[in-house]
């Protein structure tokens, strides 16, 4: 619907609309390049119609929530006087009652503001000896929190930087650890700032902007024109690259100035409250990579890994994901997911097997080996024994010379797909963002285009029409 409403209010065929008053609150993210490009395309769009803009467009980074009500505030209160002219009162009840509808559905005094520190109950790492990579299966406990969620939605965490980073910085700038620097939660030590306050393992497009428009690197200059290189660089560099690649005599503060605040990390949760009670349960894959000769480690999944225990508590809050919902009904489902991102599905499943909702569903499962990465594997075959999973397909990576992927199996399994989705079936998709849910987008064109018999167009048509009718839903990262 978005892309949609994008379309139509930017294209030629957008209307005049003289008598509209409208504000443009743009959610973003700073890592990238077009940071809420969409939100000042739709802004400028309805300035183009003729539509009076009511208060600016307020762009927020993924902590959104101040900007957020700063510019709702700002709405509420110039709504008034103008809607009284032009409009009729219900107008007007309906924006506060809607504001009042979303404060009522804050289900827990807990929240993204006021994190709950829930306690381990278990960690396992659920990928082989032999394997490659370390996937954690975390148990969190929610006791008397009060905090409610649903499967498809996700767990935030909150976290701190790895301790080698900080001091790699420190000792690159030569800054005093201990010296108190200003920044939004207050004063504190550099030493503080850098490990539980600022984000140092990310870089964004922002941070490179700041950091372009203090020192007037030529280099940096021509890298930020370039998006292929720029595309490289934001993934798998951190701050301490930036001050070793483009060398600066940086003042403490006004370095700290271009860093953005460490925003939490999100997990799909993979449990259903049906069948845990109050607990939730994630899948996290740790993110160690070299580069440059200096190992890296990801802020969040490196600390989960290597420092915390059952029985510490950790500050979490539950972030909602409407879009990403079992059907009510026991409609058919078709889950796609690789690595972690079969992580929902573990809830989906509980869900539905708690419930006892019948509808037959299958899961196409990829990652790199059998023996090694077959996440929750005895879970699935018990599934399957007990009929509550239909079917189930894997593609595991790296057991064969050529590469075989979850995409590889729906296209050998293309009738079938059909089939199910022309009798309703929900597709979902979870898991890399950057490749993954690509490939499987097109294959599902592709599927729909040989077996619908028709044109690339109509295959697009067809999937935006499943999209629209919620009956293809993905979350990827
Ligand atoms: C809605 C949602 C659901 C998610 N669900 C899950 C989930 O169920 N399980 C899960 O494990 N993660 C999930 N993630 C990802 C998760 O939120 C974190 O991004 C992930 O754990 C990394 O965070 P970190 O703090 O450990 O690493 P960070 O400190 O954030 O570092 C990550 C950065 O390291 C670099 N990097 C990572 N890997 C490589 C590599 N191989 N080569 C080069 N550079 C690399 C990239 O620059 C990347 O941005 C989800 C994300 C979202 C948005
Ligand atoms: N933003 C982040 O920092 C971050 C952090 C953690 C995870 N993630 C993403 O989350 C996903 C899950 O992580 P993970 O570590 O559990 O998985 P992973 O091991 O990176 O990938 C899981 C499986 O997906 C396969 N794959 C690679 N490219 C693919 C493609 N184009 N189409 C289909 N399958 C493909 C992999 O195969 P091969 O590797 O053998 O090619 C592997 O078998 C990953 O894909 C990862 O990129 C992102």
């Amino acid at each position: 619907m978005a892309e949609d409403f994008h379309k139509f209010i930017t294209g030629n065929r957008a209307p005049k609309l003289p008598n509209l008053t409208y504000s443009v609150l743009a959610l973003g993210d700073k890592s990238y390049k077009y940071f809420c490009k969409t939100g000042e395309d739709i802004d400028a769009g309805c300035k183009a119609a003729g539509a009076f803009r009511l208060t600016p467009l307020v762009k927020c980074d993924v902590d959104y929530e101040e900007s957020a009500e700063i510019w709702m505030n700002n709405f509420l209160l110039n709504l008034t006087p103008v809607q009284s002219l032009t409009a009729a009162p219900s107008a007007i009840t309906t924006a506060a009652e809607i504001s009042k509808e979303a404060a009522a559905q804050n289900y827990s005094e807990f929240s993204k503001k006021n994190p709950y520190m829930a306690t381990v109950l278990e960690k396992v790492k659920i990928t082989g000896h032999d394997s490659d990579k370390e996937v954690f299966h975390l148990e969190l406990s929610l006791e008397a929190s009060g905090i409610t969620y649903e499967p498809g939605d996700a767990v935030g965490i909150f976290t701190k930087n790895p301790e080698l980073l900080v001091n790699q910085i420190i000792e690159k700038t030569g800054f005093n650890p201990e010296q108190k620097v200003d920044i939004k939660v207050g004063e504190v030590s550099l030493f503080d700032a850098l490990t539980f306050h600022l984000e140092i393992t990310i870089l964004t497009f922002d941070i490179l902007q700041k950091y372009f428009e203090r020192t007037q690197n030529k280099e940096l200059e021509k890298l930020m024109r370039d998006d292929k290189l720029l595309d490289e660089y934001l993934y798998g560099h951190d701050v301490l690259d930036l001050l070793e690649d483009f060398p600066f005599d940086w003042n403490i503060n006004k370095f700290v100035e271009i860093l953005r605040p460490l925003p939490a990390r999100l997990y799909s949760i993979s449990s259903s409250m049906e069948s845990v009670g109050e607990e939730v349960h994630a899948t996290v894959s740790v993110v160690r990579y070299e580069r440059k000769n200096r190992l890296r480690t990801g802020a969040c999944s490196s600390h989960l890994a290597d420092s915390i225990e059952i029985d510490d508590q950790i500050p979490i809050y539950i972030e909602k994901n409407p879009l990403f919902k079992l059907p009510a009904n026991g409609s058919k489902i078709i889950m796609v997911g690789a690595g972690t991102g079969i992580a929902p599905y573990r809830a989906f499943m509980q869900e539905r097997e708690s419930r006892g909702i019948e509808g037959k569903s299958w899961l196409f499962f990829g990652d790199r080996r059998f023996n090694a990465d077959f996440l929750y594997q005895i879970e699935w075959q018990k599934l399957l024994k007990s009929k509550h999973l239909e079917k189930m397909e894997v593609a595991f990576s790296r057991d064969q010379e050529e590469k075989i992927y979850v995409q590889h199996k729906l296209l050998e399994n293309q009738k079938e797909v059909y089939k199910w989705i022309e009798e309703g079936a929900y597709f979902y998709l979870c898991g890399d963002m950057r490749n993954m849910a690509k490939d499987v987008n097109k294959t599902l064109l592709q599927i729909i285009q040989n077996e619908g018999g028709i044109s690339a167009e109509k295959a697009t048509e067809y999937v935006k029409k499943l999209k629209k009718e919620k009956r293809f839903q993905s979350d990827v990262y």
